[in-house]
């Protein structure tokens, strides 16, 4: 069921799935979202971890912007031949009919030592298929045994962009590299979250890539199984939000040489404690 946002007569929220994402309805974007209603809109997104507003194709670059902006300061690519020609607050995701690197799961860029605190996503252009998939890393915690969990307190582990880098042609030594909680608390809902993923999580603190690839694979595979999940399937014009410091996201390559294009807007995190 739907909920009313409060004082708001038109503004709802409804679940889209079990384990994480909710729908806003009642909001145009293109019009300056009041503090009160920012608040509240704050309250779901740290319930449901993604947002979707639908129905903003009409809504400018400088809009999008802005929206973003109400929720924190804004961290500028570090690809800038990926950034919309007149606006380096935006990324244009577009694959060209090219396979996109975004097809296994991970935590937006982990290996930074502040990674982000989420992204604004905006379907410009939208293929048959290319849906993305998110995966609650609270309910992932959550379903650990006691016994893992006290392993796994006080435990850091290597982020790196090595995966990223073969993948995208990089080279791997230019890019960051952080230690991280392996279990990570949420800064605004004090809740645990597990906190490693395929793209970047590399070793444990003080071990081998060999003597921490059994446990990690372990960890990466369990935080990502169906019952955590949430898969959306775009349409053109849907904005989305998701919660980089508690969820994972897979972007399913199916879409063959189809056109995509989606406009990113990214905004500054917290150190992972
Ligand atoms: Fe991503």
């Amino acid at each position: 069921m739907p909920t009313q946002l409060a004082e708001k007569q038109n503004v709802s929220v409804a679940p889209m799935g079990g384990a994480l994402g909710a729908r806003v309805d009642g909001i145009d974007l293109a019009q300056p979202v009041d503090a009160e209603l920012v608040a509240s809109l704050r309250d779901a997104f740290l319930e449901y971890g993604v947002l979707l507003f639908p129905g903003q194709s009409h809504i400018s670059p400088e809009q999008q912007i802005a929206f973003a902006r109400l929720w924190g300061e804004i961290i500028l690519t570090p690809a800038p031949d990926a950034c919309h020609p007149d606006y380096p607050e935006i990324l244009v995701l577009d694959t060209k009919g090219e396979k996109p690197v975004t097809d296994l799961w991970h935590s937006d860029i982990t290996m930074e030592p502040v990674p982000p605190l989420g992204s604004f996503l905006l379907a410009r252009t939208v293929p048959v298929g290319g849906d993305t998939i998110f995966a609650n890393q609270y309910l992932a915690y959550d379903a650990l045994s006691d016994g893992l969990k006290q392993a796994l307190e006080g435990l850091r582990a290597w982020h790196t962009g090595d995966v990223f880098a073969s993948q995208g042609g990089y080279d791997a030594d230019a890019l960051p590299r952080s230690l991280h909680p392996v279990i990570r608390t949420h800064p605004e809902t004090g809740r645990k979250a597990l906190f490693v993923n395929t793209v970047y999580t590399t070793c444990f603190e003080g071990m081998t890539n060999e003597e921490s690839r059994g446990l990690l694979e372990y960890l990466c595979n369990h935080a990502v199984q169906p019952n955590f999940t949430f898969r959306h399937q775009w349409r053109p014009g849907d904005m989305l939000m998701w919660d980089n410091r508690c969820l994972q996201h897979f972007g399913v390559a199916d879409y063959g040489s189809q056109p995509r294009t989606m406009h990113r807007v990214t905004i500054k995190g917290d150190k992972p404690v």
